[in-house]
């Protein structure tokens, strides 16, 4: 029997202004009800902007990593990984100018002692780009009418940094968490390259945990004060053309997120002016996305030169060169460095899988919305979900469980007998899983048959439950 209760016809929905607003609201809302990502600590009325990933984000998220794991690490013979501490010696952090240079600029309304970061509420009020100019921020404000309380008393941009500081038992002097991953990877770039086999140029990759004490973290989980970024740091000689490496990174960044389904119209690049670019960068470009709250920054791409290796071999001491086998000539490896933001990927990856499509009832049904993720299936948290009709029917029940059983061996799964298989559509939808298997009184009384439903087309079929394994190997792996 396939189970065939409405026509459907998905309407083109328009995508103006209010829309783009009201996406976020709904991804939000969706993240909490159907356990994605929810406010922490919110029994004590949440804590300061922080998320926690529930049962579905966490999965989401591992899946993303796993596969940039994949595409970036196992899939080439140039990057091998490396997982380093979040409390590394603060000398890397010294010499890399993070403890003295790595901060933003705040001011604060004096009316209602609200922070805001300047450069953020310059561009705001006056459409100003004033980054980095204190003297010019505080003189733009002036005047200028807090978004909080409407009065105009503020004090004068000042910068913070935004490292955290913290103490180690047995260690004088603060310690930090690390502001990003590539500290490590600089630090233990001779012990990578005096333990494996690699040869210039080659990557070290790495993901993690960083943080960052954002002034005002916003949009969710876009900007946060912990997140994790998943970083490479390409190696490579001097003498080689950069330019056609910088070029390759950019196409393989842009492919990693159109491979997470997001469109090519959302995706640009932002060439960072010379006068803006950091102090260790010769070229970055960013990847920006166009979020409901519009274009912002994705990725990062930058040309770091041989700032780094240079900085920790002369605050350690320690000769970090190479010396090329050939010729023996020995040089300080310049590095291009891709950078991704997990976090914003995750966030992108939803976005670009938000589906609302109007379902027209038959005959007397009325219309509805269905609500969809449509994440690529080697990301989606659940690969299928298996439904017995009816949850009081221990024959029913006895064999679906059966057939979960020997699914979940190879695929994500879940079992869900909870209310009738409309609802149970629409909250699998809403997860994003690309298959539903229900098994109904014909697979245990006629066929052996189970009926494989389709998020995307909502198509059934028949599947003999003996095949559904080779089934899904087809079409999931
Ligand atoms: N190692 C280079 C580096 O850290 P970055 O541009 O400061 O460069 C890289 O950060 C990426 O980390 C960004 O492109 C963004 O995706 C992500 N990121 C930065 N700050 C973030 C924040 N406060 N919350 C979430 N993601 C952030």
């Amino acid at each position: 029997m396939v189970l065939n209760h409405t026509t459907c016809y998905i309407l083109p929905t328009t995508k103006n202004m209010n829309e783009q607003n009201d996406k976020m609201e709904k991804i939000i809302s969706l993240c909490k009800r159907r356990g994605f990502i929810f406010p922490a600590c919110e029994i004590y009325g949440g804590f300061s902007a922080a998320y926690s990933y529930g049962p579905y984000g966490a999965q989401l998220k591992k899946n993303i990593k796993d596969w940039w794991w994949k595409k970036f690490v196992e899939e080439r013979e140039d990057i091998v990984g490396l997982d380093g501490p979040i409390l590394l010696h603060p000398k890397i952090w010294e010499a890399s100018g993070h403890t003295t240079g790595f901060n933003d600029a705040l001011v604060d309304c004096k009316e209602c002692q609200k922070r805001f970061r300047a450069d953020h509420l310059v561009k705001e009020l006056t459409g100003q780009d004033l980054e980095g100019n204190l003297p010019a921020m505080t003189e733009a404000l002036t005047g200028k009418k807090c978004p909080e309380c409407g009065k105009s008393n503020w004090t004068k941009a000042r910068l913070i940094s935004m490292m955290f500081k913290t103490e180690m038992n047995g260690f004088d002097g603060p310690v930090y968490l690390r502001p990003e991953t590539a500290g490590a990877i600089f630090s233990d770039f001779k012990n990578v390259a005096d333990s494996t086999r690699v040869k210039i140029p080659f990557g070290i990759a790495q993901i993690g945990k960083v943080f960052r004490n954002e002034i005002v973290a916003r949009n969710f989980i876009f900007r946060l004060r912990e997140f994790e970024q998943m970083e490479i740091e390409y190696f490579f000689d001097p003498k080689t053309d950069w330019q056609t490496i910088f070029g390759n990174w950019l196409e393989s960044q842009e492919e990693f997120y159109l491979s997470l389904g997001l469109k090519k119209e959302d995706l640009r690049r932002f060439e960072h002016p010379k006068e803006k670019l950091s102090h260790y960068s010769k070229k970055t470009v960013d990847l920006e996305y166009n979020f409901p709250f519009g274009w912002d920054e994705l990725s990062g791409l930058a040309n770091r030169t041989d700032f780094d290796l240079s900085a920790q071999a002369k605050a350690s001491g320690q000769d970090l060169s190479w010396t090329d086998s050939a010729s023996g000539r020995k040089f300080v490896p310049h590095v291009i460095e891709p950078s991704f933001g997990l976090d914003r990927a995750l966030l992108a990856t939803m976005l670009a899988a938000y589906t609302e499509e109007i379902i027209k009832g038959e005959a007397d049904k009325p219309e509805e919305t269905r609500i969809v993720l449509k994440f690529p299936v080697k990301i989606a948290p659940v690969k299928i979900a298996i439904f017995p009709l009816l949850k009081n029917k221990p024959v029913l029940v006895e064999k679906a469980k059966a057939i979960f059983s020997e699914l979940k061996k190879d695929f994500a799964c879940e079992f869900d007998d909870n209310g009738n298989v409309g609802k149970r559509y629409r909250r699998q939808d809403e997860i994003g899983t690309p298959f539903c298997v229900t098994v109904d009184f014909d697979t245990v009384e006629k066929d052996d048959m189970a009926t494989v439903r389709d998020r995307d087309t909502m198509k059934q079929e028949r599947i003999k439950t003996s095949e559904l394994a080779e089934y899904f190997t087809k079409k999931l792996k």
